[in-house]
Formats: C-alpha cells, structure tokens, sequence
C-alpha cells in the first residue's frame, strides 16, 4: 500500500480525483467502481467541474457502485443511487446503460447479488476502484467478520455501522438494516484501489489498518493482499499513527495539495 498524506480533505478529492481522470483520460472505455459516503462527494463535484471546463467525456465508461441498502426504491432520497445520480451522473454526459448499482428494491435479493456478478463478470472489474472507510474497518458494506472470498452478497449492518449513517436520515431507526455489497474477494479484482481516509473519526482505523495482521475482523486489512492500493489520507486522519512509536518505517508520500 502507497501512502499519501494532504493537507486536507480538498487536497485529498483533488488527489483522488486527478487519478480517476487519469484514468478516463488514457482509457475511454475504463470502468470505473465508485463508492458512496461523505468521503467521495467532494471529489465527485471536482469530475463535474473538470467535466464542465474541460468537456472530459464519460460517453464510454461503464461505473459499478460497491453497494446500495436494501428495501429502498431507486428514486428513495438515501439510496445510492440516487445519491450517484444527484452528485454525479446527472452532470456528466455518461450513459444510463453504462451505470450499474445493485437494486435494493429486486423482490428476490439472492437473484440480484448473481445477476450483479455476472455483469462485473462481462463488464470487466473496475480500472480502478474507489473506497471509503467504515470506522469499524468496512469497505463497502463488508462488515467486521466477513468471509474475504465472497462476491456480492446480502450483509447485515452493524449497529455501529447504522449510528455512523444515521446522520443521512432522519433517525437512526430509519437507516436500513442489510444491504447488497460487492465482497472483499469482487473489490480485489479492481487492477487499482483508491482508498480515501478523511477525518480524526477515522485516524483509529487508519492506524489499524498500517498496523494489523491480515484478519476478517478488520475487512479492510484484506487490501494488503492485493498489490496496488493507494491510500489517501488527510492530516486529521493521520493523528493516530503518527504517533506510532515506529511509524518511521511507514514511507509516507506527503503531497503539498491544499
Ligand atoms: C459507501 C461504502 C461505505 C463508505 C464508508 C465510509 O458506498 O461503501 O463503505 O465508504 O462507510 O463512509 P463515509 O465516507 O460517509 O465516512
């Protein structure tokens, strides 16, 4: 895993969004697997500008989104659809065809996990993949405890997970209690992963994740098996480990983005 460091939370959507148009620019066709959450919504908006100043097209790049709650419609306020839609797609000149999210609202969820895979399988898995990151150490929706070699599957939310969202909903008893999420063994077949890390709420599992074994507990530990990860963090969410008595031996790639 690659380190970079900024300054701040616009330093880091301006570093993961100039690698996400790297990659768009070099590959017209490149799928891109995006992620949902407070972390990325910045960077999201930094696509749309550059989409509007610089008429980067999206004509031909295929999304997949890791995961959407279940037992909301596609036109629900909180569903990750329309939060992709809201934030991104509606700005770009991407094609509906081209954007997959699982369904949330597929009256058999079993069937809607295996038609999920079987187009990751067609499209190609993601160019590159970003993630955000559960405090409880989840990517995407893969709780503390999950199997690393599922593909997409029905998960339930941790209590913890649930208190974390509430604050997109109007009470915590109104966020959804399982969801459809690509699995750690789908996320690892992205050829590049782009893991965004932004505040001190998460500088505990950031220090974690630089510190632990390879463990189900942790879900996110399962990144140091692939072999291009990049984690961006900003400085709040540095704090823990850069107390860590032996976190010279971590290289760190400071960048001197805002
Ligand atoms: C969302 C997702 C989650 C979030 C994570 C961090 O699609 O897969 O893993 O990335 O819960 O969320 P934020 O960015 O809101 O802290």
């Amino acid at each position: 895993m690659r380190l970079y460091v900024t300054k701040n939370h616009e330093g880091l959507s301006e570093l993961a969004a100039a690698y996400v148009l790297d990659v768009v620019k070099t590959k017209s066709t490149a799928v891109l697997g995006l992620a949902t959450g407070g972390t990325p919504e910045r960077t999201y908006q930094l696509l749309v500008e550059d989409h509007i100043k610089n008429k980067t097209s999206y004509k031909h790049i295929k999304t997949v989104n890791l995961d959407e709650y279940v037992g909301l419609s596609s036109n629900h306020n909180m569903s990750y659809r329309k939060y992709m839609h809201e934030k991104l797609f509606k700005h770009i000149d991407i094609c509906d065809a081209n954007i997959h999210i699982p369904n949330g609202a597929a009256e058999d969820i079993n069937e809607e996990c295996k038609r999920y895979d079987y187009n990751l399988d067609k499209l190609g898995y993601p160019d590159i993949q970003i993630l955000g990151l559960g405090q409880n150490g989840h990517i995407g929706f893969n709780e503390p405890g999950s199997d690393f070699s599922q593909s997409t599957h029905l998960t339930k939310l941790t209590e913890s997970t649930r208190i974390a969202n509430a604050r997109f909903f109007p009470s915590v008893e109104d966020v959804p209690v399982y969801a459809i999420t690509m699995g750690i063994a789908s996320i690892l077949k992205s050829k590049k992963i782009l893991l965004l890390v932004s505040g001190q709420r998460k500088a505990n599992t950031l220090l974690r994740l630089f510190t632990e074994e390879v463990h189900t507990q942790f879900p996110c530990s399962a990144l140091n098996l692939h072999d291009d990860v990049v984690v961006i963090a900003d400085e709040a969410a540095m704090i823990e480990l850069r107390r860590f008595k032996e976190y010279d031996s971590i290289t760190v790639e400071q960048t001197d983005r805002v």
